[in-house]
């Protein structure tokens, strides 16, 4: 793989500042927030007003802990542009996420936040080790959805030259990847799964292509998933995370030279670790939910949003800013079994570790009588005969005992035959009765 570190000169200078200088910029920065947020959001006003804190009052990054949370379902009681703090007129896009129910989150932004946004995009490709100069695949659906446009405008602004496909039509991202030789592409995990096994499908060897780096995020993956990606396409694999709510992709990425956890760009977005139950900070290195406030954002600014992502905050490393772990899951899919709590990225990491099966997996809910049970619906990969994978199914089975604590059953299917998506994918089909 190609050595995509960053050159001197290639940083922008907070990326490296001290701890005490990113502080500093964070502080004033929060002030104006709140300050903003209040003055201009009849939400926010009620909430400080609510909790008996004045904007004034904050005067330490400290502070931050006495201001009310922001939840979705603040978002939603303010549809649709209940959360804006500037007049309509000087929102210049919209984007929205797809609730699964009920009414969809609408978010806003000027001209100045479309600039921050680019410019944290930029950053988060140039982490990921992309250049000015590099032809960028980008593969996020356009639309409502954040992922396609903040992509290409991060791209755009990088220098890079973007191919904006978006998601769908594979055989043709795979034909567009031959013909224009990209040097990055931007994807969820799950699709690039889908891109490789179209290219194998047409006889290219996915290590034959010009592809040096791909940047995945909008849903969990983990390590052994990184593994895989990269000794199947031989490229890096590397991390990026955001949400509608607080922006859109680029919140925070992973630096290609350490691989070892996302960077929160801190000096736009201030990161916080609770207990998703006490609702109490977490002091750095413990595991919790993401609380994110930010800091630049003139439109709809957000504080202390809630975002259900389970992850730990860590010292900087290739730069300052905080890093936060690979994300597990969140609070919402997390899935209670008999009294146990697991992930589908547990799932993931445990099918990865099998030979036999590929990564294409669903964790199907079933109720019989008043007990749930769970099979993994996994596909055998196309190398492996039918009955090693049977037996590599049992195998996943007893692991899945030993290292999570729960029986499962584990449904080895055909190649093919498990649902694709072309952005998020949905890992878990949950059929139980009143669901
Ligand atoms: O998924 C923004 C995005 C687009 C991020 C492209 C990265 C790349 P939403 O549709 O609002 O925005 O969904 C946000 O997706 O709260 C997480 O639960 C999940 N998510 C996003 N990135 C990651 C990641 C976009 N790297 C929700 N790892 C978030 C794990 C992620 N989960």
């Amino acid at each position: 793989m190609h050595d995509l570190s960053p050159r001197p000169g290639d940083l922008e200078p907070i990326e490296t500042a001290s701890v005490d200088e990113l502080r500093g910029l964070q502080l004033e920065r929060l002030r104006w927030t709140v300050r903003h947020a209040y003055e201009h959001v009849p939400h926010y006003t009620a909430a400080l007003d609510a909790v008996g804190v004045h904007p004034d009052d904050v005067t330490d990054l400290s502070d931050l802990a006495r201001l009310p949370f922001t939840t979705k379902a603040d978002l939603r009681e303010n549809y649709p542009f209940g959360m804006f703090a500037v007049p309509r007129e000087q929102v210049v896009r919209v984007h929205a996420s797809s609730g699964t129910t009920g009414r969809p989150t609408v978010v806003g932004y000027t001209r100045d936040d479309l600039d921050s946004w680019a410019a944290v995009m930029a950053r988060s490709i140039r982490a990921s080790g992309g250049r000015a100069g590099h032809v960028l695949h980008n593969a996020y659906g356009y639309g409502l959805f954040t992922g396609g446009l903040g992509a290409h405008y991060g791209a755009e602004r990088l220098g890079c030259t973007v191919v904006p496909v978006s998601g769908g039509m594979t055989e043709r991202q795979v034909q567009l990847i031959c013909d224009f030789s990209p040097d990055v592409i931007m994807v969820t995990p799950s699709y690039m799964l889908s891109i490789v096994d179209e290219m194998e499908r047409q006889g290219i060897d996915p290590r034959s292509t010009s592809l040096q780096v791909g940047i995945f995020g909008a849903e969990p993956w983990t390590n052994d998933m990184r593994h895989e990606m990269e000794q199947r396409l031989d490229m890096h694999a590397v991390d990026i995370y955001g949400l509608s709510e607080v922006m859109g992709p680029g919140v925070a990425n992973e630096c290609v030279e350490t691989k070892d956890g996302l960077h929160v760009w801190e000096d736009h977005f201030y990161p916080e670790v609770i207990d998703p139950v006490t609702l109490e900070v977490l002091p750095d290195g413990e595991r919790g939910e993401l609380v994110l406030t930010s800091l630049t954002k003139q439109a709809m600014p957000v504080i202390r949003y809630r975002t259900r992502d389970l992850t730990r905050l860590l010292p900087g490393t290739a730069r300052t800013m905080r890093r936060m772990e690979k994300v597990t899951g969140r609070t919402d899919d997390m899935i209670i079994l008999r009294g146990v709590n697991l992930f589908p990225t547990q799932i993931e990491e445990l099918v990865l570790a099998t030979a036999e099966l590929s990564p294409h997996f669903q964790c199907v809910l079933d109720r019989h009588g008043h007990l749930d049970e769970m099979t993994v619906l996994v596909e055998r990969r196309g190398s492996a005969s039918l009955e090693d994978a049977t037996q590599a199914g049992a195998r996943l089975q007893q692991a899945v005992k030993s290292s999570i604590g729960v029986t499962v059953g584990v449904d080895v299917v055909d190649p093919d035959t498990v649902e694709r998506s072309v952005g998020k994918m949905r890992r878990i089909v949950d059929r139980r009765r009143g669901r």
